[in-house]
This record gives structure tokens, sequence and C-alpha cells, in this order.
């Protein structure tokens, strides 16, 4: 197939792989901007998307592009060393006109990969993945801004994310412009155009993925995402439905309703009784407790978690601990904050 088996076929896909993607970052990097200035409706979207149907197949197509842009750039490389023998190792200066991007493309590439593999991890895996896995841990998959508490709330995310904006705006740039001339929009009047135009679409979105970073950064470092009224409220209605499981229909409205620290309040308590060892004996009987209790378990964590930067009370106060010894050790004026 002429696309796959000449250079110039390949250098085609490139560029519409390449297209696809500098269009997938500039969206990602627009949704990104609506976590700094409206966090709730950010985790709104994230729960929209989450792993549904629609989100899946969006995912699954943009892997496709990511993979065939990396095979097609070694492919494409591996050709132009082989094409150009031994002549490489005789040229110590780059070529007059050609940048420096242009020749390290594949290196920039490869960061670039790099921090995609850590950013995945830290996000994609635990939120996309655990949804797609069935998997229920203690932080809601849907709750972007707690993981981006997670991931940003230690010292090393941000320098690992600026490394890779900055092989990004050398890539992107680059790619931007030649993508044009791969399709055979060589014109030299145009070619200066596009390069103007790449260089600010480039530079406006690495802007705004650093001042992204910088913002998420801080306010992960101040517990913002932890402590804000507003975010817990919407962390106890991502977890209400899964209530009407254990405890009946309707719970989960009653949840919604209610004040936050009434809902912990009734949290805590209610795993305070099911931890007991003698209530354990009378529970035993339902079938349902074991799934119950992990499904306790874990709220419990979520509240530690969402109080771990409170000022004013050591977490220590209100760790799991103090709940699984019984009411009797934690006491009520503990469990309110
Ligand atoms: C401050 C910078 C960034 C933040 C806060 C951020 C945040 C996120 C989050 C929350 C997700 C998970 C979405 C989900 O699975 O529901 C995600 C996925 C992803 N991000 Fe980023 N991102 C950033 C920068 C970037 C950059 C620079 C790239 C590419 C070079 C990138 C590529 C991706 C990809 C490929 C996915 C997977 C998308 C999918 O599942 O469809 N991200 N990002």
């Amino acid at each position: 197939m002429w696309l796959s088996s000449s250079s110039v076929g390949r250098k085609f896909i490139m560029a519409i792989t390449g297209c696809v993607l500098v269009l997938f970052v500039t969206f990602h990097c627009l949704m990104n901007t609506i976590a700094i200035c409206w966090p709730n409706a950010y985790n709104t979207i994230c729960m929209f998307l989450g792993a549904n149907w629609y989100a899946l197949v969006a995912s699954a197509g943009l892997a496709v592009f990511i993979l065939i842009h990396i095979i097609d750039a070694f492919v494409l490389t591996v050709q132009n060393r082989r094409a150009r023998g031994s002549e490489r190792y005789l040229i110590s200066k780059t070529p007059k006109g050609v940048e420096w991007s242009s020749k390290n493309m594949l290196v920039l590439g490869i960061v670039i990969l790099a921090f995609l593999v850590v950013h995945l991890i830290q996000f994609w895996a635990k939120m996309q993945l655990q949804e797609i896995r069935g998997i229920e841990g203690a932080i809601p998959a849907t709750a972007g801004t707690l993981f981006l508490q997670e991931a940003f709330g230690n010292n090393w995310t941000w320098i690992v994310y600026i490394v890779g904006f900055i092989a990004l705006w050398f890539h992107m740039n680059h790619g931007f412009w030649s993508m044009f001339q791969s399709v055979g929009w060589d014109s030299t009047v145009w070619i200066p155009r596009l390069k103007c135009i790449a260089a600010w679409w480039t530079s406006i979105v690495v802007a705004l993925f650093i001042a992204q970073c910088i913002v998420f950064t801080v306010k992960a470092h101040q517990g913002y995402y932890l402590t804000d009224e507003n975010l817990r409220t919407q962390y106890k209605v991502m977890v209400s439905p899964a209530f009407d499981d254990f405890f009946g229909a309707g719970v989960s409205q009653q949840i919604a309703a209610m004040p936050f620290e009434q809902y912990e309040e009734a949290v805590r308590g209610q795993y305070g009784q099911m931890s007991n060892p003698q209530a354990q004996v009378y529970f035993a009987q339902d079938p349902k407790f074991p799934a119950m209790l992990e499904f306790l378990e874990h709220q419990v964590a979520l509240l530690d978690y969402l109080h771990s930067k409170d000022e004013a009370q050591p977490v220590e106060e209100i760790s799991i601990e103090a709940v699984q010894g019984g009411q009797d050790e934690a006491t009520p004026a503990q469990h309110q904050h």
C-alpha cells in the first residue's frame, strides 16, 4: 500500500495523525483550564465522560492515532538513516535553515512519550481504567480534582511536567507547520505564515499548560482540593448513589441533601458500629456484609484524606484506627470538624 510503503506516504500518515494530536492537545489544554476557574465544573465533566461509551470510543481512537504516530516516527527515522548510509556521520554541523527541533523530532517525541507514561499512570490509570475494571477505591474515579491533589501534591510532578511541556513546545511547533509541507502545501508564501501561526498556537497552548501546572501545584500544596466546602459537598454527592445498593433506595437522596458534617458523622458512626467485633457476629449473617464494610471503610478513608490537610486538627485524631477502636475510643467531639 502506497501510504505505508513509500516515504512520502509515511510522512502523510505522520501529518494526519500529528494534526489529530495537535487538536487533542489543544482541546485537553482548554478542558484543564476549566479546572483552574471552576473546579466543580471540571469534576462534572469528569463524571460526564468517565468510562461512558462515547469517552471510551474517543480514548480508543486517540490511542490508535498516538500508536500509529509513534511507530511511523521510528520507521521513518530508520528509513532515512538507511537512505543516507554513513553520510550522516560526516555532517557535523546543522545545515543552514534546518531548525534544531527538526533534527531532534524523534528525541523530543521520546521525551514527550516518557512524560505521557508518568501522566497516564497518575491520571488515566486511576480514573478511566479503574472504572473500566470496576474497581472502587477510596477516591471516586470521577473526582478529577482529587487526582490533581494526588499528582501535584508531591514535590516532583511539576518538574516532570515542565520538562514535558518544553519538549512539547519544540515538537509541536515544528510538527505543526511541517505537516502542511508533508501534505503538499509547500508554498513559499504560506510556509512563513504557517510557521508564525504554529509559533503562536503552540506558545499559547504550552503557556496555558504551564499556568495550570503552577496553579494546581500551589493549590494542592495548600490542600485546596481537600478542604474546599463546595468540592467536599460534590465528593459526597459522587459517592452517594452506592449507598442505595447497601442501605436501601432513597438513601442517596437523603445523603445528597444533608450537610457534609452530618454525612461524615453518619458514615463514621455506621462504620464504627459495623466494624465493632460484637456487631460483626450479628452482621455476619448478611451476605452483603463484607462488601458493605469495605465500602464504608473506603468512605472513612476518603473522609480521613479530606481532613489530612486540615489545620485545626491533626489527622491522627480522626484516623481509621480511632474509628475501628469503636465509639468509646473516638468520641463524638472528634468526629465533628
Ligand atoms: C497540567 C497539565 C495536564 C493535566 C492536569 C492533565 C490532566 C489529565 C487528566 C485528568 C486526564 C484523565 C482523564 C480521564 O481518564 O478521565 C488526562 C488524560 C490524558 N492526558 Fe492529560 N493533562 C495534562 C497535560 C497533558 C499533556 C501535555 C498531554 C500530551 C502531550 C496529555 C495527554 C493526555 C492523554 C493522551 C490522556 C488520555 C486521554 C484519554 O483517556 O482519552 N495531557 N490528562
